[in-house]
């Protein structure tokens, strides 16, 4: 939530500023602004309500000169949407600027200090209140920037991942953090900030992530030094080779970055499953299971947290860890986990899915599963974020970059890396067949085919969806490893379209959902031919005898289910635990061209952000 982006070097920082403030404007579109500082000392603040366009259309004929800046596109956490709460923030004298991502939790308590001191405020953010509390430092302690903003942040009760300037400095910025990601791009006498490296990777593919609790100055001639805040103790640079391309950042001849997902599906799960799958299809290997065997082989229950999408891949992992590990099988929402006081021991597998692997729940929740001594594995899809960071393992799902704010790809890669898990832990534990492992693991080598078949449904999607542009609310019911799928497609619904959608186990309606069903309610049933067909057939007769109206996910030549729904996606064959991934893509075209047809941004979807970086 909210991308920060800085640079300082040799070239006119607004472009590459406004570029990047475009690359993070996943992270929320609420407001943007820039602060730009002139070698002269003039520092000019601009700040639009609104996204990035915005900021950039008010700034025609401006003076946007000056090669040391900082930006910000918002999420809202403090105060509304305006050009006030907007960031850049600047301090009481006009010296300071800062941008911040997170929030200053004790910031009313500093703000009362501060009001006592004669300051006063113009925004509601706590961002304004840090960005006062440096100027106070500093002119109280007669300091220099980087020595105000270090005493400033040990104050701070919070999460940040902040940028600061300074008038009268024009050769400095000083970045920090503390649970917000944040990372450093090193030029060649340049250098770029930003919290991913998104912006970043047009100029240089050699960066630093900022570890919780570090300050670094960063000077023109690109020298970096990074500090602990803690004891003020400088720290090593630990430069990393990023491994990212400027293609995967553009939407390559699609109308949408979502569309581009979902099309890519076949080539993500591709990468996903390279090298993963061994011995001609008949094992799974992946490298953070097998280093850490024992774990995996005297577990004695698993749990995993997670939020929005990867929570419902954390179901469809439930049903295979618990079928192919023999292992009793928790499924937490991370927000809940973290202040549920959950009984936890050292005998526990915590698994934290995350795409972004930034979600500050998810993030909490690992840290409180470590402290209680599980042993935490991560499932995320950022490399080099925060929670593959600060945990003990785990698996990349290498989708590359999701833009689009829903998840689509993401989702299919973490099923797919959830699967694989319970086959390799399952292998380690002796609780699968081989032939079980074979089937499954030889199904999923022929995944990427799949899904360029399922992905010619395309067209009659988009046809079907005219039909149910219009409708007011959608019910999902699936059975078994589909329940999920059935939550996962009323989300993709309801975040990109604004049409209500509700996710239920098909056998749960009649205990209240089924109240709803009338002709203006369209059901998506997922009924592919699978242990529970016949139960879910039952079903559909269940809404179809109350004139709902019923789209059935089946599959090829299902002759019952054809007679029954009104509409048939037909998705191909393949074994259970795998048909969460060939049917949640028609569900993801559903709701894409739904959106589109209701003139919705479905990339950008109003009030959402991507990677949620707040509680
Ligand atoms: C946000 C995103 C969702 C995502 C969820 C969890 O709500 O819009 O697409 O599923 O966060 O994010 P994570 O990065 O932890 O998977």
């Amino acid at each position: 939530m909210c991308g920060i982006v800085g640079y300082i070097g040799k070239h006119k920082a607004y472009d590459v500023l406004v570029k990047g403030l475009h690359r993070l404007e996943y992270r929320g579109y609420d407001s943007a602004g820039i602060a730009l500082l002139k070698d002269d000392g003039t520092l000019n603040v601009y700040k639009a309500k609104g996204k990035v366009a915005n900021l950039e259309a008010s700034l025609s004929g401006k003076d946007v000169e000056g090669t040391l800046g900082i930006a910000h596109t918002r999420w809202a956490t403090h105060g509304e949407p305006n050009d006030m709460n907007a960031h850049p923030q600047v301090s009481q004298s006009r010296s300071l600027a800062i941008v911040h991502n997170g929030t200053i939790e004790n910031y009313n308590v500093l703000k009362e200090a501060l009001v006592q001191h004669g300051y006063t405020f113009t925004s509601e953010t706590d961002t304004e209140v840090l960005v006062q509390l440096i100027e106070y430092v500093k002119q109280e302690n007669r300091c220099s920037l980087f020595d105000a903003v270090r005493e400033a942040l040990l104050q701070v009760v919070g999460a940040y991942a902040i940028a600061v300037v300074e008038k009268d400095n024009p050769d400095t910025l000083i970045v920090a953090r503390k649970s917000s990601p944040l990372v450093i791009g090193i030029g060649q006498d340049e250098t770029f900030i930003a919290s991913d490296a998104t912006p970043i990777v047009e100029y240089t593919n050699q960066v630093i992530y900022l570890k919780d609790d570090e300050i670094a100055v960063i000077s023109r001639k690109a020298a970096i030094q990074i500090l602990s805040l803690e004891n003020n103790l400088p720290s090593q640079l630990n430069i990393q080779t990023l491994r990212l391309s400027v293609e995967q950042l553009e939407k390559g001849g699609y109308d949408t970055f979502m569309q581009k997902e979902i099309f890519e599906q076949p080539s993500t799960l591709c990468d996903c499953l390279r090298g993963r799958i061994v011995d001609g299809g008949e094992r799974v290997v992946l490298s953070g299971v097998i280093e850490n065997k024992e774990r995996f082989l005297h577990a004695e229950r698993i749990i995993f947290v997670a939020c929005g999408s990867s929570w419902h891949a954390a179901l469809i992992g439930k049903r295979a860890m618990q079928e192919m590990c023999q292992l009793p099988v928790e499924v937490e929402y991370a927000s809940e986990f973290r202040y549920g006081n959950p009984y936890i021991t050292d005998k526990d597998i915590v698994i934290a899915i995350s795409q972004s692997g930034e979600t500050a729940d998810t993030l909490a929740a690992i840290q409180l599963a470590k402290s209680k001594g599980a042993f935490v594995y991560g499932v995320c899809n950022v490399v080099g974020a925060s929670i593959p960071r600060n945990t003990d393992s785990g698996t990349y799902i290498h989708v590359g970059p999701e833009i689009g704010v829903a998840s689509t790809k993401a989702f299919t890669g973490q099923v797919t890396v959830l699967l694989m898990l319970a086959l390799c832990a399952g292998e380690i534990r002796g609780t699968v067949r081989p032939d079980t492992i074979k089937e499954i693991a030889s199904a999923l080598l022929r995944m990427p085919d799949m899904l360029t078949e399922v992905l010619k449904l395309d067209p009659v999607v988009s046809e079907l969806a005219k039909i149910f542009t219009y409708a007011h609310n959608f019910l999902y019911l699936g059975r078994g490893y589909n329940y999920p799928t059935a939550l996962e497609g009323a989300l993709k619904l309801k975040e990109i379209s604004y049409i209500h959608a509700e996710g239920y186990p098909a056998a749960e309606m009649k205990h209240g959902p089924i109240a709803l069903i009338d002709q203006e309610m369209p059901t998506v049933i997922i009924a592919p031919k699978d242990s529970l067909h016949d139960k879910i057939v039952s079903n559909i007769q269940q809404v179809k005898s109350r004139g709902g109206l019923v789209i059935a996910i089946t599959n090829k030549g299902d002759s019952a289910i054809a007679r029954l729904a009104n509409y048939c996606l037909e998705i191909p064959d393949v074994p259970e635990c795998l048909t969460p991934i060939v049917a949640s893509v028609p569900l993801q075209l559903l709701a894409y061209y739904i959106a589109i047809n209701k003139g919705r941004n479905v990339d950008q979807p109003r009030n959402l952000a991507k990677s949620v970086t707040v509680e």
